[in-house]
């Protein structure tokens, strides 16, 4: 089975390197990697190949960043010519990036299957791309694999067929798992002065949150409260750096003696830096996930959340950016109280495995019919 295996932005890449791995290990499918460049700098990008081992993508669509539609209708146009040339069996895309749902729109529009990793997440919240690249990507998809029953509910509800849905667990989980031996032999904890010391991680870069000064503004006064008890380090987006720069906010930020405002780091060094923090603030997807496995408290700077579980059943609180929730949240948990939490069901480093089975198993009964047509 050829597959054309789709990543673009930094979240991707973990989520595929399960995937690859399983499917070498299986024997019967070629993965083939594409790299639509979305992201392309070093630290968003190259060093996620190398601390995942994953192979270099056999091909770069070199895409970059523009608006929303430009860079859909860009990565939409390259991809068309690929595939094309390529004639894969299978087109794999996860998550909700922009990358996956120009990926999903050409593969469905030239009658090539489509298999989304990770489908049916909801934050009911239209405003969010994500949710619209979501609502597309799963409508197109043939295969929907799934992390948890609430990604499920959703896709019966928007009338995807039964067969199409399987609950397979999560794969960002699987390489979460896979890499925290390694993980712990970083030394990033040393270069930022941290050992032995409590410390916070602050993820943030979603539109909502930096592209609206008030909002931004809100959560800086939280960070200056926060930092004089804890000292939260902050590996920051280009765009929030951006951002920052453009609302005259980078000296508010210089001042914090606690604030360490750092470039994105590599996954081995996020995930130590992460799973030894007292407690982390994001408005990331993925780190709400991440923090449930690890048993970190996660405090998530959004009104909504597209994985309820996370909350339901981890560590996760959605607190916003009121500027009071997040300093109360912090002070709690930082005195012990932050949420324990339990991993959700099946989220146990075998989601790549299944999904693979799953596929192997619908190849092998198409050759059967195939074969059957063909007798007739
Ligand atoms: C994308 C995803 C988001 C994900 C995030 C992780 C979409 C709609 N959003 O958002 O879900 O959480 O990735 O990081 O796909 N830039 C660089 N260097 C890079 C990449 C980006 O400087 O390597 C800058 C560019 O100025 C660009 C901006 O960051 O305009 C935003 O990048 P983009 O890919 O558009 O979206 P993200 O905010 O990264």
């Amino acid at each position: 089975m050829k597959v054309l295996n789709i990543v673009g932005a930094r979240p991707n890449f973990m989520k595929i390197a399960a995937i690859i791995r399983a499917m070498l290990e299986q024997g019967n499918f070629e993965p083939i990697l594409i790299h639509t460049g979305q992201h392309y700098d070093v630290n968003m990008s190259d060093t996620f190949f190398h601390d995942l081992s994953l192979p270099q993508p056999a091909i770069c669509l070199e895409v970059g960043s523009g608006s929303h539609s430009w860079q859909t209708a860009q990565i939409m146009i390259r991809f068309e010519k690929l595939l094309i040339e390529q004639q894969p069996d299978l087109v794999l895309v996860v998550g909700d990036v922009n990358s996956t749902i120009a990926c999903a729109l050409v593969a469905a529009k030239m009658h090539v299957a489509l298999a989304h990793v990770e489908a049916g997440l909801r934050s009911f919240d239209r405003t969010m791309p994500e949710e619209i690249n979501r609502l597309v990507t799963d409508q197109l998809s043939d295969y929907l694999f799934t992390t948890c029953g609430e990604a499920n509910e959703n896709l019966r509800r928007e009338g995807i067929s039964e067969e199409k849905i399987h609950f397979v667990g999560n794969v960002m989980v699987d390489t979460l798992l896979a890499h925290l031996e390694r993980a712990e032999q970083s030394d990033v904890l040393q270069r930022l002065g941290l050992n032995g010391r409590s410390y916070a991680v602050l993820i943030l870069h979603r539109p909502s949150n930096v592209e609206v000064r008030s909002t931004l503004v809100h959560i800086i006064e939280a960070l200056e409260v926060l930092q004089q008890q804890v000292p939260v380090v902050f590996p920051a987006h280009p765009r929030t750096m951006k951002q920052l720069a453009s609302f005259g906010l980078q000296n508010r930020v210089a001042n914090m003696d606690g604030l360490r405002l750092i470039e994105p780091l590599g996954y081995l060094d996020f995930l130590h830096l992460m799973r030894h923090s007292q407690l982390t603030l994001t408005d990331s997807g993925g780190i709400q996930e991440e923090t449930t496995v690890l048993g970190v408290p996660c405090l998530t700077l959004r009104e909504n959340t597209e994985r309820p579980v996370t909350v339901s059943q981890g560590t996760n609180t959605l607190v916003g950016a009121d500027p009071e929730m997040i300093v109360a949240e912090s002070r709690r948990i930082i005195s012990g109280f932050g949420k324990k939490g339990t991993r959700p069901e099946l989220w146990d480093g075998k989601a790549a495995e299944r999904i693979v089975a799953i596929l192997a198993h619908a190849s092998s009964l198409e050759e059967v019919s195939i074969a059957e047509r063909d007798s007739w």
